[in-house]
């Protein structure tokens, strides 16, 4: 099968949707994901970005439907990951007469991965353009948008914005555009693909987004999902609202449990969060009621629980202790927490232990190390089933939690 999409006469969409996968290094790609590639064809042919290794025959076959191999000229790499370099030595291979454009960092990069000593490469600098004919592309890097080599393409001529990650999604579908799926999914996948993958980068985004305004762009062209053509200012006002952190009021129950003890709590802290929140709501009936959402770490996806940890303004982080430990679920999620850099959030540890100690002390101290303020000094605790006081002080909490994540919501609104 090849199977393409015009952007515009020459320029195309070259790349694999992949249907099946579910297993993007741990990003839960449970609607598929898909590996743009484009293809211009001016007086020089220019292939932006491969696909994934195991998708290269796929991708051949697309830009031999449109053009003989040996007629592409440019195989250019805006990112080395393998997700879109990994097709790269057979493009190298299938194409003779293509030189690898890329800046020299990219071109360190793909050294690491593949024997590049035979590749003819072609340098460009930040800001440089490469004349295909009637239309060019100018690079600008983005360092890690997302890797420190990553970078994106301008195409005047069309105003098109080659993006690469940059305002991807993981959804694979048969539709292309942002007015042929529904916006509300492409915006919560966007938003789910910025907490898992681009999260820590915030402050090069929002750089990169400054470089963006100073363009007039027609079409945003990523690497990953749908294309951007009618609803970029959306996408253009929702992307700094993550990249910035922006609180929404919301609190997040996040535990994990052995024997229902530390569920007990953690039902008692969401109870008070939900009941602040019926009572702000009556007080502000203009404003956006407060989302509380209680999860169960080992039953949830850790790319569910970024996505709704991006936007969160407070956290409550609970463990059952197992080998005077944290339930390994709930230590993964803190670890991932750490890595994704979110801005910091009002927090409280809780969790329950039965002859050792362990589980909610050491979310206490992770707390001191991700920087998020701890509504309580030491974590509620529970020995073995809660007692009617431990489920008072958790419900306490609960709206302790709810108030500081409505604060943090109205101090980002003014
Ligand atoms: Fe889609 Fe950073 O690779």
């Amino acid at each position: 099968m090849n199977l393409t999409t015009e952007l515009r006469p020459g320029v195309d969409q070259v790349g694999y949707v992949d249907y099946n996968v579910r297993d993007f290094h741990s990003y839960d790609t449970r609607l598929g994901a898909t590996y743009n590639a484009y293809l211009i064809r001016d007086e020089k042919v220019a292939l932006i970005d491969t696909v994934k290794a195991p998708f290269a025959a796929q991708l051949k076959r697309n830009v031999s439907s449109l053009v003989d191999l040996d007629k592409v000229d440019y195989l250019v790499c805006l990112h080395a990951e393998l997700d879109h370099a990994g097709s790269l030595p057979a493009m190298v291979e299938a194409c003779p007469n293509a030189t690898v454009v890329c800046n020299a960092k990219c071109k360190d990069a793909l050294a690491g991965f593949f024997d590049v000593s035979a590749w003819k490469f072609q340098i460009v600098e930040n800001g440089e353009s490469l004349s295909l004919g009637k239309r060019s592309l100018t690079f600008v890097n983005v360092p890690m948008v997302h890797w420190p080599e990553s970078s994106v393409a301008y195409m005047p001529e069309e105003k098109i914005l080659f993006s690469n990650d940059a305002f991807g999604q993981h959804i694979a579908t048969s539709e292309r555009f942002d007015d042929e799926y529904d916006l509300a999914k492409i915006l919560e996948e966007a938003k789910s693909y910025y907490a898992n993958i681009v999260a820590p980068y915030g402050r090069q985004v929002l750089a990169t987004l400054k470089t963006a305004e100073t363009l007039d762009i027609e079409l945003i062209a990523p690497a990953h999902g749908i294309m951007w053509r009618s609803h970029i200012a959306d996408l253009m006002k929702a992307y700094p609202a993550w990249a910035s952190g922006k609180y929404a009021p919301k609190v997040l129950v996040l535990y994990d449990t052995m024997w229902q003890s530390t569920e007990l709590m953690a039902e008692e802290i969401y109870a008070g969060a939900v009941e602040y929140g019926q009572k702000i709501a009556k007080e502000n009936p203009n404003e956006p009621k407060l989302d509380v959402q209680l999860m169960h770490v080992r039953k949830t996806t850790l790319t569910r629980i970024a996505a709704e940890a991006l936007d969160a303004a407070a956290v409550a982080f609970g463990s059952a202790t197992l080998n005077a430990c944290l339930m390994p679920a709930m230590a993964a999620a803190l670890a991932y927490f750490q890595g994704l850099k979110f801005r910091e959030k009002t927090a409280l540890a809780f969790g329950s232990f039965g002859w050792g100690i362990g589980g909610p002390e050491m979310i206490q101290k992770t707390l001191e190390t991700l920087k998020y303020p701890a509504i309580t000094e030491k974590p509620i605790k529970a020995k073995q089933r809660p007692t009617a006081e431990v489920l008072a002080e958790c419900r306490e909490a609960g709206a302790k939690l709810a108030q500081a994540a409505w604060e943090r919501y109205l101090s980002d609104k003014k």
